[in-house]
């Protein structure tokens, strides 16, 4: 005579076993697609650093780029707006620190100390209030940027000199390459090293 009550636990329990196994690989399959998306794309991966050709920005002319999901303002300054933000007294500046990727944080904000060659200004393109994004090509009362939602006005160093927002627009990891004719955006700091930056 057979034993049933020894014989059909251990069957039921098989049961279980094979179902609940394929419970879980269904479960690990039908999630799988969303652990998947959240895996940096190569795509992504590969905009760690971008090159921006430009040789053909005139003198006073101004174009945004997108980094890391975020504008970045390229501008070819004037001779004036050059001398304009190196005229100004440091003591004016509501922040007095380059915000500068490039130099140690407290590398004072000089205009010097923001610029790699004093032609080109190079800064991230969203206000340091609540993150719009400024109007450019000289607006505002100090000939930069201006963040008209709170009304911050930035100079032609993009250092901030009236308005709400904190801190002056802060400068990128960047290098030039091909005799300044590009500009590398995330630049390594081995890069930045040999690049010429230096503390004025
Ligand atoms: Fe720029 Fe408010 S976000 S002033």
């Amino acid at each position: 005579m057979t034993d049933h009550t020894t014989e059909e636990p251990t069957r039921r329990d098989f049961i279980y076993i094979v179902a609940g196994g394929a419970a879980a690989i269904g479960g690990a399959m039908t999630i799988w697609p969303f652990i998947h998306q959240m895996n940096p794309a190569a795509d992504t991966l590969a905009l760690g650093s971008i090159r921006k050709d430009i040789s053909s920005l005139g003198v006073g002319q101004e174009i945004t780029v997108m980094f890391r999901g975020g504008p970045v303002f390229i501008r070819r300054r004037t001779e004036a707006e050059i001398a304009e933000a190196r005229a100004v007294e440091l003591d004016r500046l509501p922040d007095d620190l380059a915000r500068n990727e490039n130099l140690p944080d407290d590398a004072s904000a000089a205009d010097a100390n923001r610029v790699l060659n004093p032609e080109f200004l190079i800064v991230k393109g969203n206000c340091t209030h609540l993150g719009c994004v400024p109007v450019g090509n000289g607006a505002g009362d100090y000939d930069g940027w201006f963040c008209p939602c709170h009304g911050s006005h930035y100079d032609a160093s993009a250092r901030i000199r009236r308005g709400p927002a904190p801190e002056n627009l802060p400068v990128p990891a960047y290098i030039f390459e091909n005799e300044g004719a590009v500009v590398k955006l995330g630049a390594s700091s081995d890069e930045v090293a040999t690049a010429g930056w230096s503390v004025a």
